[in-house]
């Protein structure tokens, strides 16, 4: 595991940013993950401008959604779609073909989950997860108390995602469950990126970094993943021991 805590959240995005290209061009037609959230936004704005500025080549990367409010896509206002859609999809203009993501307004949503992992065994492996950690220490939308080794699911979602979730909205949602890649699916991943800002993460920060390995902590078990890069600011680390 390496650890960077960067001076501040410009700090981070950018060191995270770097290594996301970095890892990615080691890989002939490289499938990222990318959480959406308020922290990789800045990863996702440095990446938008180096591709204007032809800096980076994304044209043979393929993009995997993480997670989806269920009975929301990317129609619906709000949704992880949605706003992954604003932030870097279509910035970067990725080609419909090279995009899955699951829609939570499918009839079906386990046959979401299984055409996303036989998506995921056809390309081989996910080769870079940019993850955010939640405030209960939910990783995607796999909540305390996921097994470490489940695959994409839908899942009822703890009390503080329903009420954290409101803040991606602008009216009042009801959001009861969630599609998402599974701890089994993410561990799975050749790289994870785990980026957490801000002083209102440190003590889940602490309980994720410093706390025992369990399920009651979803963030925890990522510690056993033998490539896991974590990026700090100052505020997200400010409980930490050392
Ligand atoms: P955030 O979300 O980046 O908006 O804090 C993280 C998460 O809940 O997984």
């Amino acid at each position: 595991m390496k650890l960077l805590i960067a001076d501040n959240y410009t700090a981070l995005s950018q060191q995270a940013a770097a290594d996301l290209i970095k890892l990615a061009g080691n890989e002939k037609a490289p499938l990222v993950c990318p959480a959406t959230g308020d922290t990789p936004a800045g990863l996702y704005k440095v990446l938008v401008d180096k591709v204007n500025n032809k800096e980076v080549d994304i044209s043979c990367w393929h993009f995997l959604g993480l997670d989806e409010w269920v009975g929301m896509n990317g129609e619906d206002e709000g949704s992880c779609r949605f706003h992954l859609n604003n932030q870097l999809l279509f910035p970067l203009q990725v080609a419909s073909d090279n995009i899955i993501f699951f829609d939570g307004r499918a009839n079906n949503l386990q046959e979401e989950c299984s055409k996303t992992e036989a998506f995921i065994r056809q390309q081989g492996t996910i080769d870079i997860s940019v993850l955010g950690l939640g405030m209960n220490g939910h990783i995607g939308m796999n909540e305390p108390g996921t097994a470490i080794d489940t695959r994409s699911h839908v899942g009822e979602l703890d009390a503080e995602t329903q009420k954290v979730g409101q803040k991606y909205f602008n009216t009042a949602q009801r959001l009861t469950a969630g599609i998402t890649l599974g701890l089994g699916t993410l561990m799975e991943s050749k790289h994870i990126l785990l980026l957490i800002s801000g002083a209102h993460k440190a003590a889940i920060v602490k309980k994720a970094l410093e706390g025992a390995i369990s399920e009651k902590v979803p963030g925890s078990l990522l510690r056993n993943h033998p490539s896991l890069r974590i990026y700090l600011d100052k505020e997200a680390a400010q409980l930490l021991a050392f």
